[in-house]
């Protein structure tokens, strides 16, 4: 890898920008620090857009940070303002220890040579080839063309293009396309690579490759990587922390595990329903309630969460044993367990066997099994009868 990513000395000439060295950076660092940032968007007749509001935000050094939110909810104008694309309207950014408010034109350059940034569309010139597109960002920053050719070459090689280098983007596919893109986010060096959507336009078997290749250079080269995503498996899959945006305001963060496996906020319980197993439809429409049931023969449907942060893995026989009494069975219908950053956790919905007559007695037995089962997962809940 040293020589790889060896910084060529034209991109070391950065005099208004002091830069850490990855090398001899302590690894929890913070890599990018959002320090109670705003950003107001002026519009047309005095109207104007709040698109972020205190946020408060820690990107340590070799981490892959996630954004998550709803359409609109400032995650791109975020992204944007660690390139200084855009300036924030109150607060700072700061990126390796230098406000990037506070940078001239000059030191901007410099700043987005350290920084790369890889798009949705991937912003591909359809003119040139994909060792040129590689190439563009150290052209025009004028380096010599033996050092832009060892970099290329280099870097079709991490990304998995030797064999395309001389084809135009219009034969690619879109994963192809894709690694180009993240080739030419890093032909700079940079100590931070800024996704938007990275994967949006692919299949789910290329985004998989996409994300094996960043989580390979994010090990590989330290990289810090902060990605924006609609996709809730790309954030459990390659993120290390989470930051759940909901109008323009950092509503949770913390370890993906965590957030994941006992999410505090509405929206971030609205984002992660598509990984949540809810109850099935037929399920649903035979649960009644207590009073709604008939006296024989009755079943109590349990909501059974385990957030990950018990000591051991989920005992599913321990937490049977413990919703039945004598002989009744119990049975797992639906969920499952996942393994996120180590901790197991994951939501299961349990049918157990109840074996009393009236309601009354019913409701004993069941605030008994409820009070036993508590022992073995995080949350139970009783979703209801059948
Ligand atoms: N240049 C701009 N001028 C005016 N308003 C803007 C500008 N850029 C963004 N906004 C507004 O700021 C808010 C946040 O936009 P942003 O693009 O950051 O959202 P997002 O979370 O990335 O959404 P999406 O998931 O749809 O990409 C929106 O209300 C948007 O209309
Ligand atoms: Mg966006």
């Amino acid at each position: 890898m040293a020589t790889l990513f060896d910084v060529p000395q034209f991109i070391e000439d950065a005099p208004s920008l002091t830069v850490d060295e990855r090398s001899n950076a302590a690894p929890t660092q913070a890599a990018v620090v959002f320090d109670n940032v705003g950003k107001v968007f002026a519009g047309a007749r005095g109207a104007s857009t709040a698109a972020l509001a205190d946020v408060t935000l820690n990107v340590a050094r070799g981490e892959v940070f996630g954004i998550i939110g709803r359409s609109g909810a400032g995650k791109s104008t975020l992204l944007r303002l660690v390139n200084g694309l855009e300036k924030p309207s109150s607060g700072a950014v700061t990126v390796n220890g230098v406000n990037v408010g506070e940078l001239d034109e000059r030191g901007l350059v410099a700043l987005r040579r350290r920084i790369g940034m890889v798009f949705q569309h991937f912003n591909l010139l359809s003119a040139k080839t994909v060792r040129e597109n590689i190439a563009l960002p150290l052209r025009i920053a004028g380096a010599p063309k033996a050092a832009i050719d060892k970099k290329v070459d280099a870097l079709l090689e991490l990304v998995g293009l030797a064999a395309k280098r001389d084809a135009y983007p219009a034969s690619l596919s879109g994963g192809q396309k894709q690694r180009v893109g993240i080739a030419r986010a890093l032909v700079t060096d940079p100590h931070i690579l800024l996704c938007d959507e990275a994967t949006s336009a692919l299949d789910p078997e290329t985004t998989q490759a996409i994300l094996a290749l960043l989580r390979d250079i994010n090990r590989r080269l330290n990289l810090t990587v902060v990605l924006i995503t609609h996709e809730m498996q790309v954030i459990r899959e390659v993120c290390d922390t989470v930051a759940v945006i909901e109008r323009g305001r950092v509503v949770e963060t913390g370890p993906v595990w965590r957030v994941f496996g006992d999410p505090q906020h509405d929206a971030t319980r609205a984002l992660l329903r598509t990984l949540v197993h809810d109850l099935p439809a037929d399920l649903a429409e035979r649960v009644k309630p207590l009073a709604g049931i008939g006296q024989a023969d009755v079943r109590v449907l349990l909501d059974v969460r385990f957030t990950g942060d018990a000591e051991r893995d989920p005992d599913l026989a321990a937490l049977a044993r413990a919703l039945s009494t004598g002989d009744s069975s119990v049975n797992f219908v639906h969920g499952g367990i996942d393994r996120i950053q180590g901790h197991a956790q994951g939501r299961v919905i349990v049918s157990a066997e109840v074996h009393a007559s009236g309601h009354a007695a019913v409701a004993a037995q069941v605030a008994a099994l409820l009070d036993r089962a508590r022992g073995h997962a995080n949350h139970v809940e009783v979703l209801g009868y059948v």
